[in-house]
């Protein structure tokens, strides 16, 4: 089908609360679903949500294979959600390190489930969920959050752990020490 062009912050569309897919609408879906695959890939994400290309219902896609944006984050299936719903198995939250498609060249540090059951229809309008943990729970909740209107940065406690993904790896290196020992071993 074809990349669309992803909606950035700021465009209220983004703060919207999607649309559930009525039982009559899933003979339309493969078109969406092929748009937001196609632009996943092109972008090098990790996961599109329907709303981040314009299209106000409730239809997320994830997955990695080997993705250079998440390079510690293993693989999760290709997976295909509609109307999904979440349910914490956790009390406590994990926070670490995410990026969004609609912001772009920026990191930040989030709290999310570190467990969820999820569920939802797959594409075909059957029922498909899980127990997940991890950054799968991660994307997920993520995805989950563009259907109801909320970007990753407005659940950012410290906003001193927000900014331009090229700062902030300055950072963590410097942070590193064993980063540090191989670049004196380099320089000899
Ligand atoms: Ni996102």
């Amino acid at each position: 089908m074809a990349v669309k062009s992803i909606l950035r912050m700021g465009d209220p569309r983004l703060f919207s609360v999607s649309e559930l897919v009525a039982q009559e609408e899933f003979d339309t879906l493969d078109d969406l679903i092929q748009d937001m695959l196609d632009t996943m890939d092109a972008a090098n994400g990790a996961g599109l949500a329907a709303p981040q290309i314009g299209v106000m219902k409730r239809v997320a896609v994830y997955g990695i294979d080997i993705n250079p944006r998440y390079p510690d984050a293993g693989q999760i299936p290709l997976t295909v959600l509609v109307n999904p719903k979440i349910t914490p198995l956790t009390e406590e939250l994990e926070s670490d390190w995410e990026g969004c498609l609609s912001v772009p060249g920026m990191r930040g540090l989030v709290p999310r489930f570190g467990r969820i059951r999820y569920s939802a229809l797959n594409p075909q309008g059957e029922e498909i969920g899980g127990e997940v943990d991890g950054f799968h729970a991660r994307v997920i909740q993520h995805e989950c959050d563009h259907l109801d209107g909320v970007l990753y940065p407005m659940r950012i406690e410290d906003m001193q752990n927000f900014g331009f993904e090229q700062e902030l790896m300055v950072q963590s290196f410097e942070s590193i020490p064993k980063y540090q020992e191989i670049e004196e071993a380099s320089i000899q």
